[in-house]
């Protein structure tokens, strides 16, 4: 059997070490042989493929990114998308697909599997850490551990200067990062999409902080944003879901703190810093782990599946329904952590 392998949307540590364990067992144990697609659904929609067998897999465990390239193409949305697919399919005589991505990859492999007979698996990826059918994806463990790094070494300079210093950590929908990362690295405000904040409210717990003779740290989500009346009508705008955003919420706390309290503060935006570089021994357990289990579901024909973590077990999901519900923080666990806020 031919089995075609993809990596699709923002890329995430760990990808590398999920087509190592694919491929690897792939050979091994089934005598499959693969083709790697580049740029996500652009290789199958093109034709245009990499080389993928046991040698084309050495040494790749511990680097980031991925050996085949991603991209956000969608080919739902190109003329003739599905046709081109299938036949290129055919052509390559690729019998089996993994996808390896986000939400919207994975998407396009539920329709493709569900409703025009293109057999794939899926294994889901996301530093957001925002996929409701699986505890964690891999990535995500990476991101929180280069927030907290970072995290820690501004604490050193705030106090310094006593200054504020607010940290723009990723998460567009969900606030998994910036939640992890700000508990562990002794935060003062952790700010949220799923919870609106009050500036005065974030400017009180600042004023408290210094009080305590400490400089407080702010982290915030890209995609938190203050209640309404906060924001001019300037700063907003709309994200895909049209729910409203904050465009540089980072640097808008840091000008909108000095304005109310008086103290300097400065902004730290860490933007891809936290996807890229080598898998935490974490995320290529887990990585790996999804691998094998991919290419076993592959064997099994248990298409239209995707593979997930439930407790320390790996198991598999209807891909319709991985795809269906994003993760979001639930507020009692964010009234939890509030304890520390201030
Ligand atoms: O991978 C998800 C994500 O990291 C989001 O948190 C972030 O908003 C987005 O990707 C950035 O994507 P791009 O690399 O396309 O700018």
């Amino acid at each position: 059997m031919r089995v075609g392998v993809l990596t699709g949307g923002g890329d995430c540590p760990g990808l590398n070490a999920v087509i190592r364990g694919i491929v690897r067992k792939g050979v091994q144990e089934y005598g499959y042989d693969f083709v790697g697609f580049r740029d996500g659904w652009r290789g199958p929609l093109e034709g245009d493929t990499v080389r993928l067998d046991i040698p084309a897999v050495r040494g790749i465990l511990p680097r980031g990114g991925t050996i085949l390239g991603s991209s956000r193409t969608n080919p739902l949305k190109a003329d003739d998308g599905i046709r081109r697919i299938k036949a290129n399919l055919a052509k390559l005589d690729v019998q089996a697909l993994v996808v390896i991505g986000g939400e919207d990859t994975l998407g396009v492999a539920a329709r493709l599997s569900g409703e025009y007979g293109v057999p794939c698996v899926g294994v889901p990826k996301t530093i957001d850490n925002d996929l409701a059918a699986t505890d964690y994806t891999f990535g995500f463990d990476t991101a929180v551990n280069i927030a907290t790094e970072a995290i820690d070494r501004l604490h050193t300079t705030a106090e310094s200067h006593m200054r504020v210093l607010v940290v723009e950590v990723m998460g567009r929908h969900a606030g998994w990062i910036a939640l992890h990362s700000g508990l562990a690295g002794g935060a003062n405000v952790i700010l949220i999409p799923e919870q609106r904040f009050d500036i005065e409210q974030v400017c009180d717990w600042v004023t408290s902080r210094f009080r305590a003779s400490y400089a407080p740290i702010v982290v915030v989500a890209e995609g938190a944003v203050p209640k309404d009346g906060d924001m001019v009508l300037k700063d907003r705008s709309l994200d895909s879901f049209g729910h409203v955003r904050l465009s540089g919420v980072g640097e808008w706390l840091a000008k909108e703190i000095e304005k109310r309290t008086g103290k300097e503060a400065r902004t730290t935006v860490l933007g891809h810093v936290q996807r890229g570089g080598t898998p935490s021994a974490f995320d290529r357990w887990l990585a790996t782990r999804f691998g094998l289990h991919a290419i076993d579901c592959v064997h099994d024909g248990d298409f239209g599946t995707m593979v997930a973590l439930r407790a320390t077990d790996i198991v598999r999901v209807p891909l319709a329904e991985a795809t269906a519900r994003l993760k979001t923080v639930d507020p009692g666990l964010y009234q939890e952590i509030g304890v520390f806020f201030g």
